[in-house]
């Protein structure tokens, strides 16, 4: 998918970058990004919702992958921002994000945070909680400003890639609900709060969606409970935002849409309701993280020791693992993979890919068919680009890999990979135990 290809020496290209010599010069285990296939996804999305006709933001659910240069593709794509922390916040503004494309999320966000997006003038906030509310309001008021906001609703409907549920009520730690009448009271409280000014209403309903059914019931609730809102409370919404969610293939089997499919589901219930309510069309946002950078992200790994259990399983371990990549670890993910520089070769046997940690849990993959591998292979495993470096750690000290974006033959670096003196940066050695001359 995307650029990657199979050159003439049988190695894996991605970007039209060798990965045998992008192994070499920035080493390895490395996360290796397609940048066209990033920016053809944005602009799937902005293409499709401009065709609806509709008003419409794409926000970048910049969780799944937030470092400066990504910040940069995704305004340069006319993208705006989801953030969910000030470590976040802070990398859109370095990033010189256009600061009135930033939405704030979380569930739990400090005086702090609120601080510090106020003074920087972000375009608004998704607000979570009651207790919320009213800190936000304070904390903006103290400010002398009026800042924006969305109400973050859990509608009731639950989906897991390719099943969804739909609830009375919800057991989620996020959002106002909207089945106990939490929502209705939280939106006539946010009413009567002087420093904020109630745009809309927020919803996300889960990850790695695969059908568009939980889609359109969210739709459906939302605009129903804009509608009872508008009659009941006199507040008019002028944005509905749908979240992310929206699925990716990993492996073999998994059936996500287009994302055209995704957007055309939202915005035809949107255009089809509207058509006949007496209600200003209100704008619609959606925040896609996964279906932006997941597919578009591949990671390089040596393979170096191995362990054949006859019988039972054969081990290869990697040069990173779950410090790079948990996502097995914590969801038991599957993920495809390729040796990368014997890519064109037939498949001879059944591994398993381990990582490097002290720990039985540091898999990548179980089970896949590879040529018959050799110490100092390039192992590629794919769709890593969300959630991935994102979610990287440094257990047992590990540095964390460097990030490149490869584009037309030329590979740029966007993150450095860590050093040895990032790992005992913030360390402190109190002087009661400094070695004495
Ligand atoms: N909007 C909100 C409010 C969200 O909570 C999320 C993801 C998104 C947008 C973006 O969703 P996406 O389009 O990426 O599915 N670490 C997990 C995924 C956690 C997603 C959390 N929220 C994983 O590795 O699968």
């Amino acid at each position: 998918h995307g650029t990657s290809q199979v050159n003439d020496q049988g190695h894996l290209q991605i970007g039209g970058c060798d990965t045998s010599d992008l192994a070499e010069q920035f080493g390895t285990p490395l996360y290796i990004v397609d940048e066209a296939l990033v920016r053809q996804r944005c602009r799937e999305f902005v293409n499709a919702f401009s065709a609806s006709g509709l008003k419409f933001q794409v926000a970048y659910a910049s969780k799944a992958f937030c470092v400066l240069a990504m910040c940069r593709i995704a305004e340069e794509e006319g993208m705006s921002l989801d953030v969910v922390s000030d470590g976040e916040l802070y990398t859109a503004i370095e990033a010189g994000f256009p600061v009135e494309r930033i939405h704030f999320h979380g569930n739990n966000k400090s005086i702090q945070e609120m601080e510090m997006a106020i003074d920087a003038k972000i375009g608004c906030f998704v607000v979570d909680n009651f207790i919320e509310l009213h800190m936000l309001n304070a904390v903006a008021a103290e400010k002398n400003q009026k800042v924006k906001i969305l109400l973050r609703i859990t509608p009731g409907v639950e989906a897991h890639t390719h099943e969804f549920i739909s609830t009375g009520q919800t057991d989620s730690k996020f959002g106002f609900d909207l089945g106990n009448g939490a929502a209705f009271r939280a939106i006539d409280e946010a009413s009567k709060l002087a420093n904020l000014e109630i745009l809309g209403i927020h919803s996300h309903i889960g990850s790695n969606i695969f059908e568009v059914e939980g889609f359109k019931m969210a739709v459906e609730k939302m605009i129903g409970f804009a509608t009872q809102v508008r009659s009941e409370l006199n507040v008019t919404f002028k944005v509905v935002n749908l979240g992310g969610g929206f699925g990716i293939r990993y492996v073999e089997g998994d059936t996500p849409l287009p994302v055209a499919e995704y957007v055309k589901a939202i915005t035809e219930g949107i255009i089809d309701f509207f058509g006949k309510h007496d209600y200003p069309i209100p704008e619609i946002w959606v925040e896609p993280g996964r279906s932006i950078v997941g597919d578009a992200g591949t990671t390089l790994y040596t393979l170096g020791t191995s362990k054949d259990i006859p019988g039972v399983r054969k081990y290869v371990a990697v040069d990173g693992g779950m410090t790079d990549n948990p996502r097995f670890a914590l969801y038991g993910s599957r993920y495809e993979a390729v040796l990368a520089n014997r890519a064109g070769e037939a498949t001879e046997e059944l591994v398993s890919v381990a990582g490097k940690c002290c720990e039985s849990g540091d898999m990548l993959i179980k089970d896949i068919e590879l040529p018959k591998v050799n110490q100092g292979d390039l192992l590629a495993i794919s769709c890593t680009g969300a959630y991935n470096y994102a979610m990287a750690s440094n257990y047992n000290r590990i540095r964390k890999p460097a990030v490149v974006f490869v584009k037309d033959g030329q590979a740029d670096l966007v993150v450095k990979r860590e050093s040895f003196d990032n790992i005992i940066g913030n360390d402190v050695i109190p002087a009661r135990m400094q070695k004495q001359a």
